[in-house]
């Protein structure tokens, strides 16, 4: 298939005749990539199940993990599910934006879309392009990250060209992502408290000047067992595998030192390092590809750059990658659910 590119840097008038066009692509049944504040999406017309179908023949995604589906205005998820009270207190805080909602689907929303299930997720994103677009195909679409099964979600153009091209029919490039990181994702619970089931941008404070209560699922900060069944089916593939293995250092920087050296002679090692760091670890490990994950002080930075490091350091085939284990305060808490599972929880307490 030919991929047809488009780059918009502002919404003129070109950008709006290349979004028509896109939308256009997304009636017809097509597949168009768009960006959003968090990653890129892989749209498709949510309520044309061929069309989803293709999705997960895109990304080679098995068929039971449901896509969330993308709404110009939060009132438009009336048409595709049941919203309730609930729904609005957080469309009215936190929506356009990173926050997906799982509610009980209407018919209108094809089982394939769904993954087969009873419920669906919903998101209005915030970025513009990404607004327009949904509004101009007027019909919501269903996207999941863009990138191949199994490998880190993409925050830029070139990401998705590394694994969609020819497989799509367009490419919008929007630039980097703002956040870098997928949205929160709450299921809104009988009694109106919520359960995250995966953590984002919107953080479990900012949650509860909402909701009463906010439950965190079990699979947020652990890997699932065998056998055991996940509130969200995409909790059970690993997700962001790096292709070297990734190890999580949990402890001060000259105790990382020393680990580092001691497990890792005669190998190509990576070392993902706070800014402040950077100095002091190429000093102390000369062989180290050293990766800048942003200020130690400034996690939205580090969201930010998590997955182009992941990318980065696949390029240079590396045999180990250390990183620091995040916190689960706050934003850190996305950092350390998208980390423990690229590390397949290989996490060191030095
Ligand atoms: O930021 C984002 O959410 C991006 C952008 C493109 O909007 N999308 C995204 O989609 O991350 P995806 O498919 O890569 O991740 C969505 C997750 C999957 O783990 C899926 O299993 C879960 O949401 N999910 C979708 N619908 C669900 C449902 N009805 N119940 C439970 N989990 C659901
Ligand atoms: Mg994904």
């Amino acid at each position: 298939m030919k991929t047809e590119i488009f780059n918009i840097t502002s919404l003129n008038e070109k950008a709006e005749r290349e979004l028509k066009k896109s939308a256009e692509v997304i009636q017809a049944g097509g597949l168009v990539v768009f960006p959003t504040e968090t990653v890129y999406g892989l749209g498709a017309d949510a309520t044309n199940a061929e069309a989803a179908q293709r999705i997960y023949t895109a990304k080679g995604r098995p068929s039971d993990n449901p896509l969330i589906i993308h709404v110009a205005q939060p009132k438009d998820a009336e048409k595709y599910a049941y919203t309730n009270e609930m729904y609005y207190l957080l469309a009215e805080k936190f929506m356009p934006g990173p926050l997906t909602v799982i509610m009980i689907a209407k018919d209108s929303v094809p089982r394939t879309t769904r993954g087969g299930l009873d419920t669906v997720a919903v998101r209005c994103p915030q970025n513009i392009i990404a607004r327009k677009f949904i509004e101009y195909c007027g019909v919501p679409i269903a996207a999941p990250s863009a990138n191949l099964s199994g490998s880190p979600s993409p925050t830029n153009a070139s990401h998705v060209i590394d694994d969609m091209l020819g497989k799509v029919n367009v490419i919008i490039n929007g630039g980097d992502s703002d956040f870098g990181l997928e949205s929160t994702i709450v299921k809104i619970d009988e009694n109106d408290t919520l359960t995250l089931l995966r953590p984002g941008a919107i953080t479990v404070e900012d949650l509860l000047t909402v909701a009463s209560e906010v439950c965190v699922s079990n699979a947020v900060t652990h890997l699932l067992k065998e056998g055991e069944t996940p509130l969200s089916p995409g909790m059970k593939y690993r997700h962001y595998a790096p292709k070297s293995s990734l190890v999580l250092l949990d402890g001060n920087l000259q105790d990382a030192v020393t680990y580092i050296k001691k497990n890792s002679s005669g190998m190509k090692i990576g070392v993902v390092a706070y800014t402040e760091n950077i100095s002091f670890l190429k000093e102390n490990l000369l062989n180290a590809s050293v990766y800048d994950f942003g200020s130690q002080f400034h996690e939205v930075e580090q969201a930010h750059r998590l997955f182009s490091i992941l990318r980065e350091s696949d390029k240079d085939s590396l045999d180990v990658i250390y990183a620091p284990l995040p916190s689960k305060e706050g934003i850190g808490l996305a950092l350390y659910n998208r980390m423990i599972r690229a590390a397949a929880h290989k996490i060191i307490k030095l």
